[in-house]
């Protein structure tokens, strides 16, 4: 996906994908990952999303990124909160106390601007992207989060039936992506009615480390 297609949808405000509340598969499996309060959560790809809020309600400190400047900007105004604001090579780096925010290409992000990740919340990240960036996607995220935990939100359908984003992704393709480095369990699937054009279902996987 072109960085221009996802400029386009935040600068003409076609963001079907955001919720104007936490998601609710968050809210009800957050804890299976077992944080302690104060413990670093990534939300790679995080647009404006009002899980970072909730996340930051539960005592999290956060981290996230996003291409668009509009996405950062609008979540700092509902966040409320004053930041600092650095330029780090290609990216804007927004900081406070309790979480860090980066405008900018994910795959330039690296851990050592990211520093220690003990958990990974990936919301219609994974799933925005085609299928030739997912490999991509899903290698840099364990690299430069040496493979935290993950409570990952996905969605299976049809591809035949509708162009993504969001992109059909089936277990199959996590197991080729994450079950190298992750053991992969399935906590919960539901059934919607995706753009009122087809089935799909909606995962919600938990993704544990290896032990070696
Ligand atoms: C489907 S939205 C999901 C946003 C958020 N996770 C949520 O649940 O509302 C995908 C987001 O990824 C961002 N994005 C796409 N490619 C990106 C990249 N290479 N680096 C950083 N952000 C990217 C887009 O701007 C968009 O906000």
């Amino acid at each position: 996906m072109q960085h221009d297609f996802w400029h386009d949808k935040w600068k003409s405000n076609h963001i079907g994908f955001h919720q104007d509340q936490p998601h609710s598969l968050l809210i009800k499996y957050f804890s299976c990952l077992n944080l302690v309060k104060g413990a670093t959560v990534f939300v790679p790809l995080c647009g404006k999303s009002h899980d970072i809020a909730w996340l930051l309600e539960q005592g999290y400190h956060v981290i996230g990124i996003d291409l668009s400047p509009i996405a950062i900007q609008d979540l700092i105004v509902d966040l409320g909160l004053t930041f600092e604001e650095h330029q780090v090579g290609t990216l804007i780096h927004y900081h406070h106390s309790q979480i860090d925010l980066f405008v900018g290409d994910f795959f330039a992000l690296t851990s050592a601007q990211l520093d220690q990740v003990d958990a990974i919340y990936d919301r219609a990240a994974l799933i925005a992207l085609p299928e030739q960036m997912r490999k991509q996607y899903t290698q840099h995220l364990s690299k430069i989060t040496d493979q935290a935990p993950q409570l990952l939100i996905s969605l299976e359908y049809d591809q035949m039936l509708l162009a993504g984003p969001p992109f059909s992704v089936a277990e199959y393709e996590l197991i080729q992506h994450y079950a190298r480095d992750y053991d992969i369990d399935l906590l919960a699937s539901s059934p919607e009615n995706l753009k009122g054009k087809v089935i799909a279902y909606e995962h919600v996987w938990h993704l544990t480390k290896l032990s070696i």
